[in-house]
This record gives structure tokens, sequence and C-alpha cells, in this order.
């Protein structure tokens, strides 16, 4: 049974690691696929739709995205060791928001569409191209295992009672 593990916040200095790569062998593990299900239930706790590994202190590049953000998509994505790739030229400025950085949001500058590539939790490689909203959100949530936060991006960073939700 999948547990739900407390939201990391800013400034926790395992917010701005460069997380590990996780190796291939290990994804099979029951503490891997574990975290895939603790992850999960931990994002969809927080009303959140996408969630990284540093965001519940684990030290390794795996990233969650809830299905609602993936136009026609039946299932949660959860990808290990993701890589985005073939960027839009064509970028736009949206609201952004954090599970970790609570109170604030602010307009963030992403790429209208990229790839993302990495391996899924039976261990197949997958790649897919994401667009808008989609596309913010793995954007988003691989600059955390770069530890990079939405507020060394944003513009317009202003306090609001609505909660971020990646
Ligand atoms: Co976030």
């Amino acid at each position: 049974m999948a547990s739900i593990l407390p939201i990391v916040l800013h400034p926790d200095e395992r917010l701005r690691r460069v997380t590990s790569k996780i190796e291939l062998v290990r994804i099979a593990s029951d503490e891997l696929q574990l975290l895939c299900d603790t992850m999960v239930a931990t994002m969809y706790a927080d009303d959140g739709i996408g969630l990284a590994a540093p965001q519940v202190g684990f030290d390794g590049r795996l990233i969650v995205i809830g299905k609602n953000a993936l136009n026609g998509q039946k299932s949660d994505l959860i990808i290990f060791n993701p890589e985005l790739s073939s960027y839009s030229l064509n970028t736009t400025f949206d609201e952004e928001g954090c599970l970790s950085v609570p109170g604030i949001l602010g307009e963030v500058e992403r790429h209208v569409s990229v790839t993302l590539s990495g391996v899924n939790r039976n261990g197949t490689s997958i790649s897919l191209t994401l667009t808008d909203f989609a596309a913010r959100v793995a954007q988003h949530e691989c600059d955390h295992l770069n530890g990079v936060l939405f507020i060394d991006r944003a513009r317009a960073i202003h306090p609001s009672q609505q909660r971020g939700k990646l």
C-alpha cells in the first residue's frame, strides 16, 4: 500500500541538487516500484498534477505527470531518467506554481512543445511529444531534477492563496 510522503518545501537544499540517474536494473525493485505508487498517491493527496522525486526527498531522476495534464492519456505518466528534446521554437508565458513553493505563483516562459523520453516503470523506453500544458508540466518537473525551481525562471511573482500543482 502506497503511503503519502510530506512534500519537501523551498528553501530545503534537497530541492537544489542535481539528482542522480537511476540504474535501469533497479527499476523493478520493490523500493522503486513502491516509490512510483507513493509519488502518484502523494501528488493526488496534495491536489497536484505533476511531481518530481526530489519533492519527496528522493535523490533520483523520476517524475510523474497526472493523466489530467495529458490529453487523451488514460493513465498517469511515470518516467525514470526523463530527457527533453525537440524543443519548439515557440514559447509561451503562463502562470505556474509548485507544490514545494506554497503561496507563490509566477509567469514562466516555456516551450510550447517538447519530446519527453525515458523509461517507464516496466523498464520500457518511451518517447512522446507533449504540447501546451503537458509540455509545461514536463519542463517544470525535469527542472526539479536539475535543482531548478520555477521561481528561478518566473517573472511577475506574486503571492497567491492558490496552491501550485506542479
Ligand atoms: Co514543482
